[in-house]
């Protein structure tokens, strides 16, 4: 059964991440709470810290051996298999986390990404023809989700055309699992079900793609789990869907309503990569989370073993003390050190493959739709949990190109 959270009236005691009031605009909770605190607190999902200040979210992210990633994700998913599903890299420490790391890293790598750019630049312009036509779309669920899940299913070697069961999966593991645990381990039944019978395809016929690797890869010598590869493309299927669909959502939800930005892109093209960086770093999408396993002090608190930490990268992206004119969106912005993809040891291992769609989809947007307005601002939603942007996102379009 969803258990049914009252909203939150104490958010320095009793923070939620899956309030209504948080998901619709976290950014004055993140301002009260690092003003007060400024680490918050809450007893909803267990004993969880909530640090604000990029200070002390640095400090977390730079520790593991306090702060391990055997839990990442404030979830109540019941256990899957003896010990539970691990994802590697993301669930794990070291030595074992750099061990695995490296046998993703080459995939990831600045030019072998790179040599999707014509694959991601075509597959958004057939998007946008879908709806050109129209004079409108719903941008999140027409176009910004549509990108990174078909990129994601042809780099790890499943039926781009099972797209819409993927993001349904990643919507019950990351938004409904804290609050239906029950139908989200469901959903992650599912999940497990489908995607052991591609591994085993695989493994039958190797092809080129990430599934074909994980089952090549060895570690001192000896073959990964069948349970580890399996962890670790369901962590890459949610890692490359719901991230860069937010972050592609959020530019296009930021553009259509600041006529100015959108027209000085669209004047010069060159601004991209600064407006880029900087939505990344204002709409940073991803709250990872860390449990505690050496006592430790932050921000004035004692943090004990077994405690559970919120790590809100996008609450330290908006940290005064860490940049000038923080709540400001400034898409030429020069110096621009966000933490949108995290810090330390686990940053993220797709950044380089997120800035390419989340250009490339920007960019062919507003080539085509160089001029767009919100439908109704009232009609847009964004998702709940740790991994926030919009889900439903009515453009209508004032000039286009076909
Ligand atoms: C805008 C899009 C993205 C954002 C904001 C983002 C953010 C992050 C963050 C904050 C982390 C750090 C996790 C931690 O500290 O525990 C991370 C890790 C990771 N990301 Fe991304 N990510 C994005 C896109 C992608 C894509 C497209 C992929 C491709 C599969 C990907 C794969 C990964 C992996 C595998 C890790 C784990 C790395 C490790 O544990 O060593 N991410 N990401």
């Amino acid at each position: 059964m969803p258990a049914n959270k009252p909203p939150v009236t104490d958010w320095e005691n009793d923070f939620d991440h899956c309030d209504a009031t948080y998901t619709a605009d976290p950014f004055p909770i993140w301002e009260n709470l690092r003003a007060q605190c400024p680490v918050a607190h809450s007893d909803r999902y267990g004993r969880v810290w909530v640090p604000t200040r990029q200070e002390d979210i640095h400090k977390v992210a730079y520790n593991p051996e306090s702060f391990s990633s055997k839990t990442v994700v404030i979830t109540g998913l019941l256990p899957v298999g003896d010990e539970g599903l691990e994802a590697p890299p993301i669930t794990s420490d070291p030595p074992f986390h750099t061990d695995f790391r490296r046998i993703l890293l080459p995939a990831f790598g600045p030019k072998l990404i790179a040599e999707w750019e014509p694959r991601i630049r075509a597959l958004a312009n057939s998007r946008i023809d879908t709806f050109i036509e129209k004079g409108k779309c719903d941008a999140a669920a027409e176009y910004a989700k549509q990108i990174p899940v078909t990129v994601i299913a042809l780099m790890v070697g499943v039926p781009p055309e099972d797209g819409d069961l993927f993001t349904e999966w990643v919507h019950q593991l990351l938004e409904v699992s804290p609050t239906d645990p029950e139908a989200a381990t469901e959903g992650l039944g599912s999940m497990i079900s489908y995607l052991s019978a591609k591994i085993a395809e695989r493994r039958a016929s190797p092809q080129d793609d990430l599934i074909s690797t994980l089952l090549e890869a060895e570690i001192e010598g000896e073959k990964l789990s069948d349970m580890r590869i399996l962890g670790t493309v369901i962590l890459l299927m949610l890692a490359g869907i719901d991230t860069t669909w937010s972050s592609i959502g959020a530019g296009l939800w930021h553009l259509s309503h600041h006529p100015d930005d959108l027209a000085r892109l669209v004047d010069d093209p060159k601004l991209m990569d600064t407006a880029v960086e900087e939505f990344l770093r204002a709409y940073a999408p991803v709250t990872m989370a860390r449990e505690v396993v050496k006592e430790t002090q932050l921000g004035g608190e004692t943090l004990c073993p077994g405690d559970k930490l919120l790590l809100p990268f996008p609450a330290g992206n908006r940290d005064p003390a860490a940049f000038p004119d923080a709540d400001k969106v400034l898409i030429d912005r020069a110096v621009n050190r966000h933490h949108a993809f995290g810090a330390g040891i686990h940053r993220c291992l797709g950044s380089n493959l997120a800035r390419l769609e989340l250009s490339v989809a920007l960019e062919e947007f507003i080539r085509r739709i160089p001029a767009f307005h919100l439908a109704d601002p009232a009609a847009v939603t964004w998702s709940s949990g740790q991994v926030r942007g919009p889900r439903a996102l009515p453009l209508v379009f004032d000039s286009v190109k076909s």
